[in-house]
């Protein structure tokens, strides 16, 4: 049984404010900026400001900036990439509103590339786009620009910041008119290591998730060690559906380690292959000539199955890595992609003369909590933005340097809303300050079982499915959970007992749709049904039920 809330000793502190935001990328620091003239803002953080996945984005921005690119061509790339799951109005709203949230990011004093020895900001293309559109800053160091720009903008701006927080579980309430209200949430306060040192409730009149992903299910990711999907799976557990999880985005080139590397892996942006950079494999042949007609920047999803073909292959007896040769770039990489440059000298290795080492690690995640653009959510008073949502935007497979564009055109939007108007003022209602012995929580993950989890995941859920690695996927996560608590993995509530919990729900979520799934779309890819089915053009659902299992709801089109 997965629980239905997280354990938890009661509360001993309250705070009131208008708008709680979870989370302090991106998306939840474009939210409280946005709202914070007029509103008590708190942004609630389980670790620092920049421990998420913002931080870390190297290749940019896409948004049209140059005269010869237009709307509909950055429309038509997203839908492509997206592989029939986009909703095309949502896409269209996004890529109308991106290039005036670049120009925004750039008045609240984000410093872009320019055009080498020009004024122009300098635009670069990645996998799946068919003109340069993507801004960077720093070479590969866009998402830290962001997220100073955002966290100086945000403080300087009086939003307050609660660190070291980690949100539990939303506390609802009930409207006048009988809704279900989402009026705060339950708040673990821990220390720089994770223990917990009190728990408290946060009551808002509007609660908004910007939670990010949950890369960290996997054993080897792009995503730093704070994303596990606390957002997603706190939805969950307030009985919302959750949709498209199946499709978690690949980076088709992450570093290369080791065999035994696990944990956050240093990404080799897309935009090396934007600026030429060719994939080999071990035994010195091409891997995407052939195989689209974008060839090394195609879609990720496409390079990412292609690669990880090419390594069953086992090609010079080589199958878990394969080659990026980006030495056509000579010394210029090293001031192009200065973090990547410093990442390969770790491994001793020149990106001027030596080709990198890279592989498949899970990046993004497509799916989440169904949303607006503007935030909004099937529950009142709860709000969503960024890479917690599934928004219409990214359908089966998201274009690269799409989603730090939607999550500052999302967050933006959801603030100024909130800005505007806020729901009615809500009470918590009485039963939600249940505690340690409350029977819908189920014992939490013994955070050294976390592991199992990961690894169940990257040997059976990775790049390529079946339904025969699928079942050992969903077998050893149910034993896992169904021995949660007993004998030696008793565990207490923090951070990290707290996060393998959530991992474990979202693990076992996505395995479930993933079954569902029989096809080939976007980033989810059956060796049995290789094909991309018409009849599957449609969305799957995931929802928690009151037993603490996962149900999947939706169904082929015409059946
Ligand atoms: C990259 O730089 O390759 C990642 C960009 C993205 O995920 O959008």
């Amino acid at each position: 049984m997965l629980p239905r809330r997280l354990a938890a000793p009661a509360s001993t502190w309250e705070r009131d404010v208008d708008v709680v935001v979870l989370g302090s990328g991106a998306a939840g620091l474009s939210a409280a900026l946005a709202c914070r003239p007029v509103r008590s803002v708190l942004v609630v953080t389980k670790d620092v400001l920049s421990a998420g996945s913002t931080q870390w984005a190297q290749g940019g921005l896409a948004g049209v900036l140059h005269p010869s690119d237009t709307i509909e061509n950055h429309v038509r790339d997203t839908l492509a990439a997206g592989a029939g799951l986009c909703d095309e109005a949502v896409v269209r709203e996004l890529v109308t509103e991106a290039p005036k949230s670049i120009r925004y990011l750039m008045r609240l004093g984000a410093a872009f590339d320019p055009e080498h020895g020009g004024t122009d900001i300098a635009l670069t293309r990645e996998g799946g786009h068919s003109h340069n559109r993507i801004v960077h800053s720093g070479g590969d160091q866009s998402g830290a620009e962001v997220q100073r720009t955002l966290d100086e903008s945000a403080l300087g701006a009086g939003v307050d910041v609660m660190a070291r927080a980690f949100a539990l579980d939303l506390v609802m309430g009930t409207a006048a008119d009988g809704q279900r209200q989402v009026v705060g949430v339950r708040i673990g306060q821990t220390n720089e290591s994770g223990a917990l040192v009190s728990v408290g409730t946060i009551t808002a009149r509007a609660v908004v998730m910007a939670c990010g992903g949950y890369g960290q299910v996997f054993a080897s990711t792009s995503n730093p060690p704070a994303v596990t999907g606390d957002g997603v799976a706190m939805a969950l557990r307030a009985g919302l559906p959750v949709t498209d999880i199946e499709f978690i985005q690949f980076h088709p080139t992450v570093m290369w380690r080791g065999a035994d590397a696990t944990g956050q892996q240093a990404l080799v942006s897309e935009a090396v292959r934007g600026e030429g950079a060719i994939l080999y494999d071990a035994a010195g042949e091409r891997i995407m000539e052939g195989v689209h007609p974008q060839e090394d920047l195609a879609p990720r999803d496409v390079v990412a199955a292609a690669i990880s073909r090419r390594m069953a292959e086992a090609a010079a007896g080589v199958d878990d890595h394969v080659y990026l040769d980006a030495t056509h770039l000579g010394e210029r990489f090293y001031e192009r992609f200065p973090s990547i440059t410093a990442a390969c000298r770790e491994i001793g290795l020149d990106p001027a003369t030596d080709r990198i080492p890279v592989a498949p690690a899970a990046h993004y995640a497509c799916g989440g909590l169904r949303a607006g653009l503007d935030g909004r959510t099937a529950l009142r008073g709860l709000y969503a933005a960024g890479e917690v949502t599934a928004t219409g935007v990214h359908g089966a497979n998201r274009l690269a340097s799409n989603s730090l564009t939607e999550s500052i055109v999302a967050g933006t939007r959801v603030g100024r809303d909130l800005a505007w108007e806020l729901p009615d003022a809500v009470r918590p209602d009485p039963d939600i300050q249940a505690a340690a012995n409350d029977p819908m929580a189920a014992p939490l993950l013994h955070p050294s079982r976390l592991r199992e989890v990961r690894s169940v995941m990257s040997r059976h859920v990775g790049v390529l499915r079946s339904a025969e690695s699928l079942a050992s996927a969903a077998g050893a996560l149910g034993s896992i959970a169904h021995t949660l608590g007993t004998g030696n993995d008793t565990a207490e509530p923090s951070r990290r007992s707290w996060e393998g919990t959530n991992l474990l729900t979202i693990a076992t979520a996505i395995v479930a749709a993933a079954q569902a799934r029989t096809e080939s779309r976007g980033c989810h890819r059956r060796t049995d049904f290789p094909e991309r089915r018409d009849v599957w053009r449609t969305h799957l659902d995931v929802a928690l039920d009151a037993t603490g299992t996962i149900d999947v709801t939706g169904t082929p089109r015409g059946s």
